[in-house]
């Protein structure tokens, strides 16, 4: 891990949510646990005219709020003073003298600029940065998604970024990447030998990943309508994970190996074509049912949404990989709002003994079960016989619980990613090539959902989605994990 002596990380959007709820308090915990170098200040930003004293107060209310139990007085207190609030507007190029002079007053420390705002700004943040000479030396930019619309548009920003700051300076954020599950998958891939010779089409039969929530489309129905779940989630988050399954051992654990491998992922994807998205692509949205016992209202009721929106708030689809590792294995992706439960799972199915000594219809005998929330938690399934005097077998598992095992405070996906800009380590951010190859193989599925006549299917809250998402499965003589 690199040492640093000093850094200033500055948040543009430092008012808005994710800010509030996700990256101050990242912050704080790896402040608390010592990760912070001493010297290091949040310069948060935000077009409303405020003092420092007035931003933290508010920082401070949302904090408590979301730390629960890991907040503390002390820490607070000590935390807060690194922080200052400018009133920065994305436009005005005179904001940016005065953050240049706040910035200047400690030059050769780490630099982060964090863009958590619409990524209509990202080009004129960069410009105005870069007219400050802020682009310069350690300075790095954080680029929160949604990148882009589609392939054209998220070019057209990654060129406009491009021309101030370079690849290597470029931080795409993807907080699933942090989860601390999925960095525990590569290692459980990569470290150990006993998994190596069974990942692969001879042995998987199926792969399953499920990033599903309870939760609707809250106060986000602007962004969420114009946006919806396949480019919400599926093009960053689900095809992350599905890249970290997927992915061949890199040759080192350096960015560039790593984001090789996954690239190569995403380009072996199938390509769908506009047909194909008929069969291998579900698209839903929620009406009115009940969400852990509560009533919960349909998509289309939800303040702010257009009537006869057409947005997807689930998709399911089936995705192929063609290589000699993965060819013939489907790989099964769900995520929705509203749903039955909040999950994000990775299951990866083994295939079935080619023949039994026990009888037939034994079940699923393997299974590896990557739970990334609401536990986290790896759990291997086999079939054992139960203790008596007659052979019945029964599933069982072995359990590799994170709290149990190594009993310390499991990071949120944003602290290990905010220490990782601060320290310039890429390895877990989205290289250009990457995002650019997710785009191209969604593409089919936008195009083909523009043109069709077909709206989503609807399904009700509280459940697991439209019943068309099952018969995806079931076309394959396979079904999903909760209802094996
Ligand atoms: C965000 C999406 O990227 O991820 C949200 O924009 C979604 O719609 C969220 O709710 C889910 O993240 P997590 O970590 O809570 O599963």
């Amino acid at each position: 891990m690199t040492a640093i002596d000093a850094f200033d990380i500055v948040f543009f959007g430092g008012t808005g949510d994710l800010a509030l709820r996700k990256l101050l308090p990242a912050l704080y915990h790896q402040d608390q646990d010592g990760n912070l170098p001493a010297q290091g200040r949040i310069i948060c930003l935000g077009r409303s005219p405020s003092d420092t004293a007035g931003y933290v107060e508010k920082a401070h209310a949302k904090a408590k709020e979301y730390l629960g139990s890991h907040y503390n007085e002390n820490d607070w207190t000590k935390f807060a003073s690194r922080i200052e609030y400018l009133k920065v507007d994305a436009h005005t190029e005179a904001d940016f003298v005065a953050l240049a002079e706040t910035l200047n007053q400690f030059p050769g420390r780490e630099r982060v600029f964090y863009l958590s705002t619409a990524p209509d700004f990202f080009a004129p943040i960069a410009k105005n940065l870069a007219a400050q000479g802020l682009n310069e030396g350690n300075s790095r930019v954080v680029l929160e998604k949604p990148l882009g619309h589609d392939l054209e548009s998220s070019n057209k920003i990654n060129d406009e970024v491009g021309e101030y700051f370079t690849e290597k300076q470029i931080y795409r954020i993807d907080h699933y990447l942090g989860k601390e599950p999925v960095l525990n998958l590569i290692a459980l891939r990569f470290a150990n030998t006993l998994l190596e010779p069974l990942w692969r089409r001879e042995w998987i039969r199926d792969v399953q990943i499920t990033v599903t929530e309870q939760v609707g489309v809250e106060t986000r129905a602007d962004f969420y309508d114009k946006t919806g779940a396949l480019r919400d989630m599926v093009q960053n988050h689900l095809l992350q994970l599905l890249t970290i399954v997927a992915m061949e051992p890199p040759a080192s654990i350096d960015a560039d190996a790593v984001r090789d491998e996954k690239l190569k992922v995403l380009r072996a994807l199938k390509p769908l074509s506009v047909d194909d998205v008929k069969t291998k692509v579900v698209r839903g949205q929620y009406r009115a049912g009940a969400v852990a016992g509560k009533p919960v209202i349909g998509y289309q009721d939800e303040p702010g949404v257009p009537a006869g929106s057409k947005a997807e708030t689930f998709v399911a689809l089936k995705a192929e990989i063609e290589t000699w590792r993965w060819a013939g294995v489907p790989f099964f992706l769900r995520t929705g709002k509203r749903l039955s439960e909040r999950l994000a799972q990775i299951v990866i199915n083994f295939r079935e003994a080619p023949t039994s000594i026990f009888g037939k219809n034994l079940g699923q005998p393997n299974r590896l079960v990557i739970e990334l929330q609401p536990d986290e938690s790896v759990r291997l399934y086999l079939l054992a016989k139960e203790p008596g005097n007659q052979t019945r077998l029964r599933q069982v598992y072995l359990d590799l619980d994170f709290k149990e095992t190594f009993a310390t405070r499991s990071p949120e996906a944003y602290e290990r990613l905010l220490m990782d800009v601060i320290r310039g380590d890429l390895s877990l951010f989205v290289r250009r090539d990457e995002q650019q190859a997710a785009w191209r193989w969604v593409e089919p599925i936008i195009e083909s959902w523009e043109t069709s006549p077909e709206g989503p299917k609807t399904y009700t809250a509280g459940t697991w989605g439209p019943a068309a998402s099952s018969a995806l499965l079931s076309r394959d003589g396979l079904c999903w994990y909760e209802e094996a």
